[in-house]
């Protein structure tokens, strides 16, 4: 089974996660931080989804300077994926990949895998852009 598990601040990558769940009637989960101030290095995590029933999990997280969302992060570290198959997807608002999406999934494959989890699809979507309709629905494609 595919569960969907996203951390937003400001709501973009939810809009994209609930279409992605609309499409697959699958389970969709918030991590949700004590506080959603983006300066806090170490965030405590007041809902941190178990993954243990999905062998597919979405991780879906907006980019913070360059990096995934810190709450993300934490999650990340404390999530063991030994085993699951794990898609990413990143919303970001600056209109270069390169200025934050495509580094951003580089490091957010790193600390999965380094958690035992196996990247698959890696997706940046920058909702400032005309591409963002066709990059969301080029996601979307991807789970048929
Ligand atoms: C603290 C902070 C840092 C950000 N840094 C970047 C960045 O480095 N590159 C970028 O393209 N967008 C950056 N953004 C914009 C967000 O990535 C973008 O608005 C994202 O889609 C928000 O997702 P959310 O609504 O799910 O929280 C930043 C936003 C915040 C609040």
């Amino acid at each position: 089974m595919l569960g969907i598990i996203l951390y937003s601040k400001t709501g973009e990558t939810r809009k994209i996660a609930k279409r992605l769940q609309e499409k697959l009637s699958c389970p969709l989960h918030e991590i949700i931080p004590e506080s959603y101030d983006p300066k806090i290095l170490k965030p405590v995590l007041i809902e941190a989804p178990e993954i243990g029933a999905f062998d597919t999990v979405v991780l879906a997280s907006p980019v913070h300077g360059f990096q995934m969302a810190k709450v993300m992060q934490a999650y990340i570290e404390q999530t063991d994926f030994t085993g699951k198959t794990v898609d990413l997807f990143v919303t970001h608002y600056f209109p270069f990949t390169w200025l934050g999406g495509s580094q951003t999934l580089k490091q957010m494959k790193r600390f999965v895998e380094h958690k035992g989890g196996s990247v698959r699809h890696q997706t940046s979507i920058n909702w400032s852009s005309k591409k963002r309709e066709p990059s969301v629905l080029a996601m979307l494609a991807l789970y048929p």
